[in-house]
């Protein structure tokens, strides 16, 4: 069974709006968007492409300043903070995760999380100790000096976690991250990153149209046109109290836009033996 995180609310998203573009082509990517995420918590943010999902992560993260509204992590506004300030916020509080990986091609397994250790200020022995342990971890202690080119999909995506918690961050931001996986090395990525927050206490929030990650999250909002919906706002363990999940899914090779909302719809209309405890 799933238990309800009791930890201090790490992240904080007060009425957020987003408007991209100029002139005609300006686009109001995200709306008025409320959420608060605590320490040991999963929180997944479905939505369908286009719906504004990265445009909230970035925001999220501090890498893009809302229009409107207010974000705090670990208690610190970071919306009027400069540019400056952003950066050690971003090296420090914050692990990002993206779907393409972002490794640095020409570097290898170990080098890929050493840089991240050295904008940070750790270098030398002390960032070799620290990458290895890290990488040894999640199982690539083999891989340390294969380029990522030489590497599946499935472990660039766990070097790319290595690099995100390097710097021991609270909170873990993750757009996409089983969308260029195969259904085994997605599960595998997505139990690791819910691993981060059960086991190390941190805070996770994943965004994807991918539908099989529901049921491995705490709590599940649906963003739609840039808006939370409220009435789709649910939480993953009272949908398997009322047995509207299936149980372990496998996560689809390629997840097709809308698929969230079908596979949800199609649960829960046929009320099937689901028990979706993990
Ligand atoms: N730089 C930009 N300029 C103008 N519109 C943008 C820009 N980036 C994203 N958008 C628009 O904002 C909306 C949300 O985009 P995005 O956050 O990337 O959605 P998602 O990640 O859910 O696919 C989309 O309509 C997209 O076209
Ligand atoms: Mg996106």
């Amino acid at each position: 069974m799933r238990t309800e995180s009791t930890g201090e609310t790490i992240l904080q998203v007060d009425c957020v709006t987003k408007r991209l573009g100029t002139g005609a082509a300006a686009v109001t990517a995200v709306a008025e968007i409320d959420l608060s995420v605590r320490r040991g918590e999963m929180l997944l943010v479905m939505g369908p492409s286009g719906s504004g999902k990265t445009t909230l992560l970035t925001i999220m993260g501090g890498i893009l300043k809302p229009t409107s509204g207010r974000v705090k992590i670990n208690g610190t506004d970071i919306t009027s903070m400069t540019e400056s300030q952003l950066t050690k916020i971003r090296q420090k509080e914050v692990g990002f995760v993206f779907q393409s990986f972002n490794l640095i091609e020409y570097l290898s397994t170990i080098e890929n999380v050493e840089i991240a250790l050295n904008f940070a200020g750790i270098s030398g022995r002390r960032a070799r100790k620290r990458a290895t342990e890290l990488l040894t971890d999640l199982g690539l202690g083999d891989r340390l000096h294969f380029k990522s080119g030489d590497l599946s999909g499935g472990e660039r995506q766990r070097v790319s976690i290595a690099r995100a918690i390097a710097n021991n961050p609270c909170l873990i931001l993750a757009d996409e991250p089983t969308a260029n996986l195969d259904s085994k090395h997605g599960h595998q990525v997505v139990a690791l990153l819910r691993d981060l927050a059960k086991q190390q206490d941190r805070c996770v929030v994943i965004v994807s149209h991918d539908p099989r990650i529901v049921d491995i999250a705490d709590r599940v909002c649906w963003l739609e046109d840039g808006r939370l919906s409220d009435h789709q706002t649910l939480d993953a363990s009272s949908l398997a109290q009322n047995r509207l999940i299936a149980p372990a899914p496998t996560i689809l090779e390629r997840p097709q836009e809308r698929e969230a909302e079908e596979v949800l719809v199609r649960k829960a209309a046929s009320n099937g033996d689901a028990d979706a405890s993990s």
